[in-house]
């Protein structure tokens, strides 16, 4: 079998570069691995005028990264437009915060359409697609109009909402119909599985039997595959960093204090705002922790096009000068904000330098970072992870010490808790996640994910004949349904 991978934002293979996002990040060893050619972004646009649509095809291990450059004129319609101020909030039950035109929708379908094209160059009799992610609901819909009849997987890093919540998207009725193209949708946890059924049964109205889901496209399989790490490679790597120059700073630098770390995304669904709040309660409710324990927040900015992000950006900035000049010492500084990326080798000397791992978001898909956390723990001495019950990890990290990110007290007093935990009990709690990781590494999620989609072909429909050449006005886009 001949693998195609798709995602918006791919990886280039160096622990040493800072790389944005888990998808990434998690899929570039096993990617390597496999063979499979992965296709995304390059990060450009061109004009759509120009009819070489890739900008660069490099090998990659034993296959090849293939990086294209989207069509200029769709770019923002579908980046900051409809896939990160439509979907991505929906998808983290932030109604609220919605917002996209008609024209964002068109050219998220067009982008879409666009990628389905550029896809055919690589379609054998063989060939398997696996789309990756929130940006390409549609992508399995526009193949199969290109007369793809090859297996087509896609799985969702995401959470996925309540039905209610979804129903806030615009043309969610006709985007979520177009899933249905695929033989196999994976989520990470049970929850969003239930959720997208729940969904399908009771706004489409359509039958589901054992996870199979049987619509005017044919069945698609519906199904769980929480996505895991290479926990070995990550304690590796973290033993390994303890002499890395800027991990080295770090401890020098502590004097003998406690440090927690958080490492994020600059995005509204990692709860930075309440996570400041609750170390700002701790230090107040408990002075004899000032001085003893600071935090290392790490965030990474992230679509700085978009308000949202740029609001928050501000805010958070603004709340931890405002906790940093109440709780501070001229020779004491709370917490240290640092809003740029790692490679992979320091964060791991990072997370293994710090006592206490924080991973409180509001929602989250999985959290890769609460896995690398524990991943990257020192055996005999390993730190405690305080994680939000909302992320997809608190399923398998149960011996972490799960909070509710809303309730700042609780946090405040989690994390106390964690800062003085004896060792006999950081070490059970953390032998038992660790199992838990080498149990579900990444290897085996890519494999159990590949074997499901080969099993899963189920004679799809597609167009009679086969569009080779850009359409516009798209002809499956219903002007103003579903809103
Ligand atoms: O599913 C989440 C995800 O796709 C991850 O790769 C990453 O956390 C983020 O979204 C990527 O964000 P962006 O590519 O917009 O920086």
């Amino acid at each position: 079998m001949n693998l195609v991978v798709v995602s918006n934002r791919v990886a280039r293979g160096n622990v040493n570069e800072p790389m944005t996002g888990g998808l990434a990040a998690a899929l570039l060893p096993v990617v390597e691995n496999s063979g499979a050619i992965w296709v995304g972004s390059s990060g450009r646009v061109r004009d759509g005028a120009q009819k070489e649509p890739f900008a660069e095809i490099e090998a990659l291990g034993a296959g090849a990264l293939a990086m294209l450059d989207l069509p200029a004129a769709h770019y923002g319609g579908y980046y900051e437009g409809f896939a990160n101020s439509a979907l991505w909030p929906a998808l983290h039950s932030r109604a609220d915060l919605i917002s996209a035109s008609l024209g964002d929708y068109l050219s998220y379908r067009e982008v879409n359409a666009f990628m389905a094209r550029a896809l055919l160059r690589f379609k054998k009799p063989d060939t398997a697609f696996w789309i990756q992610d929130y940006h390409f609901l549609a992508l399995g819909a526009e193949l199969r109009d290109l007369g793809v009849t090859q297996p087509i997987g896609f799985f969702l890093h995401t959470p996925w909402p309540a039905h209610a919540v979804i129903e806030g998207v615009p043309h969610h009725r006709e985007l979520i119909e177009s899933m249905l193209a695929y033989d196999l949708i994976g989520f990470q946890t049970r929850d969003d599985c239930d959720n997208f059924l729940e969904y399908l049964s009771s706004s489409l109205g359509i039958e589901i039997e054992d996870g199979v889901v049987t619509s005017d496209q044919g069945k698609s399989r519906v199904a769980v595959f929480p996505i895991g790490i290479d926990p070995e490679k990550f304690a590796r790597l973290a033993a390994k960093a303890v002499s890395h120059p800027d991990v080295s700073r770090l401890r020098r630098s502590l004097n003998g204090e406690k440090l927690a770390i958080g490492v994020d995304r600059l995005d509204y669904s990692k709860g930075l705002v309440n996570r400041v709040s609750a170390f700002d309660r701790m230090w107040t409710l408990q002075p004899a922790l000032t001085r003893t324990v600071s935090l290392l927040q790490i965030a990474i900015p992230s679509r700085g096009a978009i308000e949202a992000y740029v609001n928050l950006q501000s805010e958070l900035a603004k709340l931890i000068s405002d906790v940093n000049g109440r709780h501070g010492e001229v020779d004491w500084t709370p917490i240290r904000y640092l809003n740029k990326g790692f490679g992979q080798t320091v964060l791991a000397g990072l997370y293994r330098t710090a006592q206490v791992g924080v991973v409180t978001p509001l929602h989250d898909g999985m959290n890769l970072v609460a896995k690398e956390y524990i991943a990257a723990q020192n055996p005999a001495d390993p730190g405690v992870l305080v994680l939000s019950k909302f992320a997809g990890a608190a399923n398998e990290l149960e011996t972490a010490l799960l909070v509710n990110p809303h309730d700042i007290d609780g946090m405040a007093r989690t994390i106390a808790l964690a800062l003085s935990m004896p060792l006999p009990e950081r070490r059970m709690r953390w032998e038992a996640m660790m199992e838990k990781l080498r149990n579900h590494t990444i290897k085996q999620w890519f494999a159990d994910f590949v074997e499901a989609l080969q099993e899963t072909r189920s004679g799809k429909k597609t167009a009679m004949q086969p569009i080779t050449e850009p359409s516009w006005p798209l002809r499956s886009v219903n002007a103003g349904a579903g809103y």
